[in-house]
């Protein structure tokens, strides 16, 4: 009985930790292509915590964005680690191609997946950190029986495709619901947050419990970038006072 409850207390120690973690993930999609290098040197200095890379096949999702090439070269410059957010259709044709490419976290799409468990597996066993990744209208509760497994669950507060667009409000009730699910499962997986995200909102989002933040319009249209990521970095919760 009582190493039971012991494990129950570190499992509530644990997640209650993984709560206070508020990582920053600048998204390249808002970047300034013509000054690519110089915007990948501006995260490194800054207090961002990774890279985000949006890929998208014009078939997922009606755009298309950046491939290898790209990204091998925003590996070469970068300092952090590569949060590779993958909106394409059949990840698993590519998955090895993009660990060679230089991705440290590899999310792939819920809706893209017939063997969500076999895709998973095979990201961690490339050496990679596993996300899955949901659209605004996926419930997190279809993600309960694989959540032990994920690194990260990348929860959409936009229809993906595009930088720039609203947050949706709905989002604030599935990191609420998901942080509940973790938390009650006592693993150590990251919530993230992606799309209409800013120092607007970030404090309200770390206070439903997400971890991990992407921010592209926010970070690379703002003034000051490097202080915009800072804001967001570390915004104050009631949480963490
Ligand atoms: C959208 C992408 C996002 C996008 C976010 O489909 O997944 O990462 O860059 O851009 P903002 O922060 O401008 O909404
Ligand atoms: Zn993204």
């Amino acid at each position: 009985m009582l190493p039971i409850l012991l494990l129950k207390i570190l499992a509530t120690f644990a997640s209650k930790s993984i709560l206070m973690v508020q990582y920053v993930a600048p998204s390249l999609l808002s970047a300034d292509f013509n000054n690519l290098a110089r915007d990948i040197e501006m995260v490194n200095q800054s207090e961002a915590d990774w890279f985000h890379l949006d890929i998208m096949d014009g078939v997922f999702v009606p755009n298309m964005s950046y491939g290898f090439p790209v990204v091998e070269h925003i590996a070469k410059l970068a300092k952090k680690p590569l949060d590779v957010h993958l909106m394409i259709i059949d990840p698993d044709r590519y998955l090895e191609r993009f660990r060679d490419a230089g991705a440290n976290i590899l999310t792939v799409h819920w809706e893209a997946c017939k063997h969500l468990h076999r895709t998973v597996t095979e990201i961690k066993k490339l050496g990679m950190r596993a996300g899955v990744s949901l659209n605004p209208h996926t419930p997190v509760e279809f993600l309960s029986d694989i959540l032990p497994e994920l690194d990260l669950v990348l929860i959409m507060s936009v229809n993906p495709g595009f930088g720039g667009q609203s947050f949706i409000e709905n989002s604030y009730s599935k990191i609420t619901r998901l942080r509940a699910m973790i938390d009650e499962i006592g693993c150590s997986t990251l919530i993230e947050v992606d799309g209409g995200v800013g120092p607007n909102n970030a404090a309200k989002l770390y206070q439903a419990g997400a971890n991990v933040l992407v921010a592209g319009n926010a970070v690379f249209k703002a003034e000051n970038p490097s202080e915009t990521i800072k804001t967001i970095k570390t915004i104050k919760t009631i949480k963490n006072g």
